[in-house]
């Protein structure tokens, strides 16, 4: 009997063993600032790191997640690389050399993968896989992924009990497979896809031999995570298409490969719904909120809150604004369009033009539309999560049109906070389509012309129909939180390792 499998019989002797739970992402849960002379720490406020606290009530978390500033790197050299109890939560953080880092986030991540699975292509001109790519992929992705999986590798090595392993995203689809090879079969292994999984056309882009290892790579997992079933199949379909001897066996959520059984399922991620309900009353709140008030006087407010990114469609938003004000001239004088941006992956020179071009728009309605008392346009630049609360219980349009979106967490949040019966314009390709499609008014983003009427027919709707819908959105948002999200993905490879333990124990 191997080590492992020893250990996963020990497990089914001693009903109830506590796995260690290990989430790898390349954004972890904190943020280290120099202080004087101190190294301070500061908890991120993402819905992972959200739904890790109460995850880490019940288990032990282990996190592993990339050294990004110049103080956390102080913070891995005071702490000799090794794991670190920070606020409950055992953090290690993993120090690739800053080229590879580069490479792999700035030259492979967010302009290569993001753009496929978002489909952002300018595809007569962009992408151009160039012998930059191929270098960036070798010696950045490859490398930092097995950086990764080594610093997995090492920080569980003495766990003495049943390992259960979460990598996060984009960033780390070759961590499967380089796992596998370190810790053999007795561990799971079950990423989670935040982002949206297209079909096998979308993937042409990229070389075979890429294509292949990311496939493969994932395909050394036990269990792949998606935002949604669509996801979830689109995934299957493209193991089918381009990997040799992969199998569905006529399944739309199973893959068979090598001596694997591999499952591809949907846990739709969501809000914590009880700590939203009550940053919404902290005071910071309440005072952005009287502020914005304030701002927008009797106006209506179309609200979107997004990063700077091109997948949020923030250009053909305000496209859609000015046409609205085109067609729509009563609304002149009474609507005020808020958009709260946070500058993102401002290295990738796509974000820079972004910015670049949506203050040029936002400058060019403004011009031609205010008057003495009313400027249509306000755009906030920065991060302020109690600001995006606050502007959110207020809206009467939020704003929601991605060209393609994981989840999309501010329509949920947006409908759990608001206040004023708010009518929510949801883009048919954001995930959140899936559970909150019913009761919002739907927009293709590509059409700006039907989006522009949305907007009017949402600042026009009758009180009681704008009632309905906003009742019932909330509702679906309070029925699944994000603590249930986690739980059932722990639930489900807990179960598996129990089979696998009792397998063992038989034999
Ligand atoms: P993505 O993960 O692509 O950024 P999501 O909508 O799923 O998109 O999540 C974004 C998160 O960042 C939400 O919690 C949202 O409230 C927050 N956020 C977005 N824009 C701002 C902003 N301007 N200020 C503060 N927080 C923001
Ligand atoms: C999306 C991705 C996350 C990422 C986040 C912020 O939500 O799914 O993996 O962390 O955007 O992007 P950044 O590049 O700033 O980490």
């Amino acid at each position: 009997m191997t080590a492992q499998e020893q250990r996963l019989t020990d497990l089914a002797a001693r009903d109830g063993t506590q796995p260690l739970i290990v989430i790898a992402s390349n954004r972890g849960p904190f943020s280290f600032t120099p202080k004087d002379d101190e190294i301070t720490v500061k908890r991120g406020s993402g819905g992972l790191v959200t739904a890790l606290g109460a995850l880490a009530e019940r288990h032990e978390v282990l996190w592993v997640a990339a050294a990004l500033s110049k103080t956390d790197r102080q913070w891995v050299e005071q702490n000799q690389d090794q794991v670190q109890n920070v606020e409950g939560v055992l953090l290690r953080l993993v120090r690739a050399p800053k080229a590879r880092y580069e490479q792999y986030y700035n030259v492979i991540a967010n302009p290569l993968l993001w753009f496929i699975q978002h489909q952002l292509w300018d595809i007569p001109r962009t992408p151009s896989i160039t012998a930059e790519t191929w270098k960036a992929w070798r010696n950045g992705y490859v490398a930092v992924n097995k950086l990764f999986a080594e610093v997995i590798a090492d920080s569980v090595k003495d766990a003495h009990r049943p390992v259960i392993i979460f990598p996060q995203d984009y960033h780390l689809y070759l961590v499967p497979r380089f796992l596998r090879e370190l810790l053999g079969d007795g561990v799971q292994i079950q990423p989670f896809i935040h982002i949206p999984w297209p079909g096998p056309d979308a993937w042409r882009v990229l070389p075979k031999e890429i294509r292949l290892l990311i496939l493969q790579s994932l395909l050394a997992s036990d269990r792949i995570g998606f935002q949604t079933q669509r996801d979830a199949f689109n995934f299957v379909q493209c193991a089918r298409f381009y990997v040799p001897d992969a199998h569905s066996r006529g399944s739309r959520d199973t893959v068979y490969y090598q001596d694997r059984t591999v499952h591809a399922k949907a846990y739709p991620i969501s809000i914590d719904i009880e700590k939203l309900e009550e940053m919404a009353e902290e005071p910071q709140t309440r005072l952005l909120k009287a502020q914005m008030i304030n701002f927008i006087g009797d106006n209506k407010l179309i609200l979107r809150v997004d990063r700077i990114e091109p997948s949020k469609n923030i250009l053909r938003g305000l496209e859609a604004f000015r046409e609205m004000l085109d067609n729509h001239p009563e609304h002149h004088g009474r609507v005020q369009m808020v958009a709260l941006l946070v500058p993102s992956r401002m290295e990738v020179s796509e974000y820079q033009d972004y910015l670049r071009e949506i203050m040029a728009q936002a400058g060019l309605i403004n011009a031609e539309y205010s008057d003495d008392y009313w400027e249509p346009v306000r755009i906030l630049v920065g991060e302020n999560y109690h600001r995006a609360i606050a502007s959110m219980q207020l809206y009467d349009v939020l704003l929601v049109n991605p060209i393609a979106d994981g989840m999309n967490l501010v329509a949920k949040e947006g409908v759990l906070v608001n206040q004023h019966d708010g009518v929510l314009l949801l883009s048919e390709h954001a995930g959140a389509f899936y559970e909150l499609g019913d009761d919002a008014l739907i927009v293709s983003p590509f059409d700006v012309y039907s989006t522009a009427e949305a907007m009017h027919q949402a600042l026009t709707m009758p009180a009681a129909e704008r009632q309905r819908r906003a009742e019932a959105l909330r509702e679906k948002v309070r029925g699944a939180g994000v603590r249930s999200w986690f739980h059932h993905q722990v639930e489900d490879a807990m179960r598996a390792l129990n089979h696998q333990a009792r397998n063992a124990s038989t034999s």
